[in-house]
């Protein structure tokens, strides 16, 4: 899908914030795009990028087969910023000095800035002690400049902190320009794109309208099919598709009963009654929990889940007669090939694909948001004019409810935290934390617990309170909530829950443990 015509291509070299890299870009109106740093060059540079970018790693260019970008790169004629390993990288290649550094540097340090102006640094002032804050995580250090280059200014532990060739427009810094703690960054990457002469036309508006057309010119009157769960990546495709094609897309909800309180009306309204959309509801709510019925192991759970979604969704598409195309809320962290040279860095958990379709249906995919991170598809719902609950919704796992209810799943259980964790989405809500924590939600134990209530002894359910910090759920803290916030949920739980007489809050971290409990 040609998105926009200027583009900035992103070699990963395995670092961890190659995707800040590329996003810091994005946010400056020029799209970018990350390949691995194994992707043949001359198909990189066939794509018509106007610059490229060499990401940070954890290699040290003289290890046994450390990834190195082909040293044509740099004949080119095309702009190349080096970062971190990056810089190691082209110091490297390009005839320099590098050694590994007498002592590793890591977070904030100072630079001295050298007199005179780099374009790269055009802009870029001095803290009030004369020198530059920024974020540092290095290993190897360039002694020594290439030919042709000057370096910038210097720390203490790092003689060259960055460097320039502006003949060949090749420059190169040892700091993290991405990274927060490097307060100057995004004016270093400003700067990059103006040497690069690159039109800032990225934006989601426009984003909209090339995708739309690229819609309709792939999928002709040809009808699409779209499974819709309510979470944001799918309402998003249903939206956008529906923006492109109209009546030719039909959605298809599975309610499989497990979903938390409102939220399968709160589906059927937005996208049947607001946006007109053809949404079939399929009220799959009796098969889930029959196949669910003496079921207790977690991984049995979702094998059963997972099966029983294909099958209706199977059975819906087969009634609805033949519909070629299948429109996916894809991301791109799921599709960045091989990133890093030793192995993925960005993983894809393979037991979460419960609503994964069935490989034997046969469709050709849409994929509307390959490109576009979480941030940018959240940006791209309120664009579109999805409701904030939506656009916002936290993570919610495909198997839903099922692995919330610790042990056998039951209607009445269910009903249980339906209503507990309704409670505790309301006053996390209101307390203005929804969007600080990762997820907040109630499990119900298979347990019961002795308490008093009036002058009776009570022996009821125990309903844990779990809340998360996280940036992507593969690693998670507990969330500090106030103990004001903790009290008013265990309270209101307790007395408007019937059959719950105790809250306990979880105080782990992942890992050891898991976000959820199943
Ligand atoms: P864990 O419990 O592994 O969860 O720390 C990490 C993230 O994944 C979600 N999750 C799932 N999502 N199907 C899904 O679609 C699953 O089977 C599943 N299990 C966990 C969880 O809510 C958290 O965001």
């Amino acid at each position: 899908m040609v998105i926009a015509a200027d583009k900035i291509a992103v070699l990963d070299f395995g670092g961890q914030y190659t995707q800040l890299i590329a996003r810091r870009v994005r946010e400056m109106g020029v799209y970018s795009e990350i390949f691995s740093c194994t992707h043949p060059l001359e198909q990189v540079l066939a794509q018509g990028c106007k610059g490229i970018i060499l990401s940070g790693g954890p290699s040290s260019v003289y290890e046994d087969g450390a990834p190195l970008p082909p040293k044509g790169l740099f004949e080119a004629g095309v702009p190349v910023l080096g970062i971190c390993y990056g810089m190691q990288a082209m110091g490297y290649l390009l005839g320099g000095h590098v050694v590994p550094a007498e002592r590793r540097e890591y977070g904030r340090a100072e630079i001295e800035l050298h007199a005179g102006e780099s374009r790269l640094f055009r802009s870029i002032t001095p803290d009030a002690d004369g020198r530059l804050t920024v974020w540092m995580s290095h290993g190897d250090t360039v002694l020594r400049p290439p030919k042709g280059f000057v370096a910038l200014g210097a720390t203490p532990n790092c003689p060259v902190a960055a460097m320039a060739d502006e003949a060949r427009r090749l420059y190169a810094v040892q700091f993290h320009p991405e990274v927060i703690h490097t307060p100057q960054g995004k004016k270093v990457f400003d700067n990059f794109l103006d040497i690069c002469g690159v039109n800032r036309t990225w934006s989601m508006a426009g984003f909209v309208d090339t995708t739309v057309q690229a819609i309709r010119d792939q999928v002709g009157d040809e009808r699409v099919l779209c499974a819709l769960s309510g979470g944001v990546d799918s309402s998003v495709v249903a939206v956008l598709v529906h923006r492109a094609i109209g009546e030719q897309l039909t959605c298809v909800f599975v309610d499989n009963g497990l979903l938390r309180k409102g939220e399968a009306q709160s589906v059927v309204h937005t996208f049947r009654d607001a946006f007109k959309i053809n949404l079939i509801h399929v009220d799959a709510s009796a098969r889930f929990l029959s196949a669910l019925r003496d079921v207790t192991d977690p991984e049995l759970k979702r094998k059963r889940i997972g099966a029983e979604f294909i099958a209706v969704f199977e059975d819906e598409a087969r009634r609805l007669g033949k519909i070629p195309w299948l429109a996916q809320g894809t991301l791109y962290p799921d599709v960045i090939e091989s990133v890093s040279f030793r192995g993925p860095s960005a993983t894809i958990k393979t037991h979460h694909n419960v609503g994964g379709l069935p490989l034997t249906m046969q469709f050709k995919l849409i994929e509307p948001l390959r490109e576009l991170f979480k941030d940018e598809v959240r940006r791209l719902g309120e664009l579109l004019g999805l409701p904030p609950e939506i656009v916002w919704r936290q993570p919610f796992p495909g198997p839903g409810l099922a692995i919330r209810v610790l042990g056998e799943v039951s209607t009445a259980r269910l009903e249980v935290l339906r209503d507990a964790d309704a409670i505790v989405q309301e006053e996390v809500r209101a307390a203005g934390f929804e969007r600080e924590v990762w997820q907040a939600f109630a499990v119900l134990l298979p347990i019961r617990t002795v308490g008093v209530m009036g002058d009776f002894r009570t022996y009821a359910q125990v309903v844990a309170l779990r809340a998360v910090i996280s940036q992507d759920a593969m690693t998670a803290d507990w969330a500090r909530l106030p103990y004001d916030l903790l009290g008013r949920i265990s309270s209101r739980i307790i007395n408007e829950v019937k059959g719950v007489n105790r809250v306990v809050f979880d105080i782990s971290s992942k890992p050891p443990s898991t976000i959820e409990w199943e």
